[in-house]
């Protein structure tokens, strides 16, 4: 059965790219109590990006720690051919690059015919139109806000008008797709980029800070939306009271 991760509220997804590889199983534990939504994985093969990362294994030992959806953001150029064991890992939300995959509504509808969520990913760099096709199909569209490789950059800022005409489009569709970004995400930048128009919020180097404790951290990005109990989270109607900049 699908878990339920589309809603009308806000979502922070933790990067565990950030986060203390010795003890993975514990973090999630740790993100998870203290109150995020999802888990996002980051899947890098050495080609499409120069590191590796996390492969189908560690993703099926994670899994008993948490019954919160894994969002497995594969960054590698052979994503077919990967889709199955990650299925099978226990991953609950798939994203390709549409950079790097040809066939890209054949990989889209593999992922759901798994009974999974499937979302298509962009480089910062590369154009809106390059996915403008696949809307229709898919459950989530994630925005790289930062070029993908690694944790801790800064959030590219043109990223902004992005996400507002991304949102745009899935508005003017009618398409209920979750609008994801990923890259730079810290708790001043949270509010702006809702405010564009992103759902849901991937932050890994704010997330696991060695200065701070994680529930610190995940309080305030989700204080940071809120400004008063909820308020973003529950009252997206609320959105243009924040300045933009
Ligand atoms: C980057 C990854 C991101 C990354 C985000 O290639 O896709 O998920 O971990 O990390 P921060 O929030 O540190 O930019
Ligand atoms: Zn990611």
């Amino acid at each position: 059965m699908l878990k339920m991760i589309n809603s009308p509220q806000i979502k922070l997804a933790p990067s565990l790219l950030s986060a203390d590889f010795g003890r993975l199983g514990e973090q999630v534990a740790e993100v998870v109590k203290a109150g995020s939504d999802w888990i996002h994985i980051d899947v890098m093969d050495g080609h499409f990006v120069p590191a590796i990362t996390i492969g189908a294994p560690v993703v099926k030992a994670l899994r008993p720690w948490t019954d919160l959806p894994f969002d497995v953001h594969l960054m590698v150029t052979e994503a077919e051919t990967q889709i199955p064991q990650f299925a099978a890992a226990g991953a609950d939300i798939i994203t390709v690059h549409a950079e790097v995959c040809p066939h890209l509504h054949r990989a889209v509808e593999s992922i759901k015919q798994l009974n999974i969520r499937a979302g298509v990913a962009l480089n910062p760099g590369s154009p809106l139109a390059l996915v403008d096709d696949i809307l229709p199909f898919v459950d989530l569209v994630l925005l790289m806000t930062v070029d993908p490789g690694c944790g801790g950059q800064i959030f590219i800022p043109q990223m902004m008008a992005k996400i507002s005409r991304l949102r745009h489009k899935l508005d003017e569709k009618g398409l209920r797709a979750e609008l994801e970004v990923d890259g730079g995400i810290t708790a001043p930048i949270a509010p702006k980029v809702v405010q564009a128009g992103a759902r849901v919020l991937v932050a890994g180097a704010a997330i696991f800070d060695a200065e701070k404790s994680i529930k610190e951290t995940v309080h305030h990005i989700k204080n940071s939306l809120e400004n008063g109990p909820n308020r973003l989270l529950n009252h997206p109607e609320k959105f243009d009271e924040i300045s933009p900049g």
